[in-house]
């Protein structure tokens, strides 16, 4: 459990997590609303090296943010938003609409509330929970499940 005080310690986070990915990695972002999924999403895509603004897509689910060689951008970030699904009939049935495993081994895909629907796609994944305290900073906790990603984390401590 990390305490994030402000926004910009979300996204010096997401940068530092954002190094240690590679291909094939899918964070599972859970969180309240305005928890700091998408800040710490935007430091993910620091770290990465990707190109584009990391936003909160009114209509688009899904955007695929392309490495920047010039910043030692070597993968693709596929940023998903999930929360518009939540009312679906069949939420799964429309993550799979989505595609998200054509492009799941080649990029590194975070999910924002895709708790539930998108672990089934991939072995193993990294569970990220963003919590908000009364005094409005943040906890952030890292669950990893399956695969390396326990060994992964403890570079990041
Ligand atoms: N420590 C903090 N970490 C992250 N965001 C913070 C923090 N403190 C305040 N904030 C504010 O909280 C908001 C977080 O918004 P953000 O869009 O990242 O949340 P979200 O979890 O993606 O929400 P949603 O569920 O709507 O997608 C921002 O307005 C940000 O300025
Ligand atoms: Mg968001």
């Amino acid at each position: 459990m990390n305490e994030l005080p402000t926004i910009a310690d979300t996204q010096d986070f997401g940068r530092r997590l954002g190094a240690l990915l590679r291909a094939g990695d899918l964070l599972v972002l859970t969180g309240p609303l305005g928890a700091g999924k998408t800040a710490l999403t935007q430091g993910i895509a620091a770290g990465l090296g990707v190109l584009g603004d990391v936003t909160s897509p009114t209509f688009v689910i899904a955007r695929v943010h392309r490495p920047d060689p010039a910043r030692g951008g070597r993968v693709a970030l596929v940023h998903a938003d999930a929360y518009r699904l939540g009312d679906a009939a069949d939420p799964r049935a429309e993550i799979d609409d989505l595609d998200l495993d054509a492009s799941l081994d080649d990029a590194v895909t975070v999910v924002e509330w895709g708790e539930g629907m998108v672990e089934h796609l991939v072995d193993a994944h990294l569970r990220v929970g963003i919590d908000r305290r009364d005094d409005d900073t943040r906890l952030i906790e890292l669950v990893p499940v399956g695969g390396d990603w326990a060994d992964r984390l403890a570079a990041l401590r």
